[in-house]
């Protein structure tokens, strides 16, 4: 995706060998700065997840991905034995960082069988390679969703000529959650590629906002026409036909389409099931968590900060509205945090809820768009049976 006019990925590798160093884009700092940070080793990556540097399901898997790379690089000096132990330790370290995106597991897993039986320079070699690989199947899967959903879209669009195609979206699952292109957004950006006429809902996503900081920001950064709404307003705008469908992302879906996303999209799930307005989720292949059923009964529900949800934090305004500037014009504008509740007010933050699979209209994947159901889920991926 382009960010004033340069191709960036959300992940990447600069240098060579011992000196290589991973980059990553700060998405804590979005929208008001730009900020590229340089990760060195196995811990630097765990705290990159865990404070949510970088985030979103895709993410999270290619970060561990290229975690796990530089783990071995560290160990790459001991002993065969004193090798997998510490490598055991550190796929720990990553695995425990956030719970719910299925892509977290399964990116360690591919890891795991690539380093089989390997340590020293080899595994180094052979972990750099499965990330590379992991990034890049990753950034071409949203690709391939962004193909198939875009045919919903069109359809839509055919029957009402002349107007966008009003489509809601609830948190980031754009490119910033991904390695390029996102999910739930890739059918918008190639929709919008195409010439289809749409325009985009976007909720604010409290409480960590990904919806006004980052969907806003990378829409507007592909000039994509949208409005920033309140996490509350969409079930009105679908009561007026404001709204033809939902497309959101998710972080774990089971075999049978129970799919785990942002908190708050199981309102707008049921919201768009009272109004008979389409509700799909995009995905790739390793947000699935084959081995998963009921998704409310067994996907693990990450519970935050309550701070959180006590304080928010945004670039400082003046009394005429105005943002206030850095010191300089470089610089990017002043942000602070300020508490919205009172002092001793208790908070508690769950981070994503289950939309049960008969609220989903469908699931856009990279191998096309199936029912959520488990005959839907297996009739494209027959292997999983
Ligand atoms: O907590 P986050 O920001 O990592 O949340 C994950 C998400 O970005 C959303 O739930 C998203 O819709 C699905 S992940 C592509």
């Amino acid at each position: 995706m382009n960010v004033q006019g340069r191709h960036y990925r959300t992940i990447w590798v600069e240098g060579e060998g011992a000196q290589a160093v991973l980059r990553i884009i700060d998405q804590t700092v979005l929208p008001h700065e730009f900020r590229i940070i340089d990760l060195h080793s196995v811990a630097e990556v765990c705290r990159a997840i865990r404070e949510m540097w970088v985030r979103g399901a895709g993410l999270i898997g290619a970060t561990a991905a290229y975690g796990v790379w530089l783990a071995a690089r560290e160990a790459e000096h001991l002993s065969a034995e004193e090798f997998r132990v510490r490598m055991a330790m550190s796929m720990e370290a990553l695995r425990v960082t956030r719970p719910t995106a299925s892509n977290l597991v399964w990116a360690l897993k591919r890891q795991q069988s690539a380093l089989e039986g390997l340590h020293g320079a080899a595994a180094t070699a052979a972990a750099f390679a499965e990330a590379q690989t992991i990034a890049d199947e990753d950034a071409e899967f949203c690709r391939r969703i962004g193909e198939h959903g875009k045919g919903i879209i069109e359809a839509i669009a055919a029957k009402k000529p002349g107007q966008p195609v009003n489509i809601l979206t609830h948190c980031n699952a754009g490119w910033l959650a991904f390695v390029d292109h996102g999910s739930a957004l890739s059918p918008i950006y190639a929709a919008f590629d195409a010439g289809i006429p749409v325009h985009v809902w976007v909720d604010e996503t409290r409480p960590r906002n990904q919806g006004a900081s980052l969907t806003a920001w990378e829409l507007g950064q592909h000039g994509v026409p949208h409005s920033l709404i309140a996490d509350n307003t969409g079930g009105h705008l679908m009561q007026h036909g404001m709204v033809d469908m939902v497309i959101t992302g998710a972080d774990r879906v089971t075999r049978c389409g129970d799919a785990a996303n942002k908190i708050g999209t199981y309102l707008k799930a049921l919201a768009a099931a009272d109004n008979g307005v389409p509700f799909y989720i995009a995905l790739p292949s390793s947000t699935f968590d084959f081995a998963l059923r009921d998704g409310v009964r067994e996907i693990p529900i990450e519970e935050r900060s309550a701070d959180e949800v006590r304080v928010m934090t945004g670039a400082l305004q003046d009394e005429e509205g105005t943002t206030e500037q850095g010191a300089t014009s470089a610089e990017a504008p002043r942000t602070a945090s300020v508490l919205i509740c009172p002092e001793s007010t208790p908070a508690r933050n769950w981070a994503f809820d289950v939309t049960p699979a008969r609220l989903i209209s469908g699931l856009i994947t990279e191998r096309g768009v199936c029912p959520a159901s488990e005959e839907g889920v297996l009739g494209l991926y027959p292997e999983q049976k």
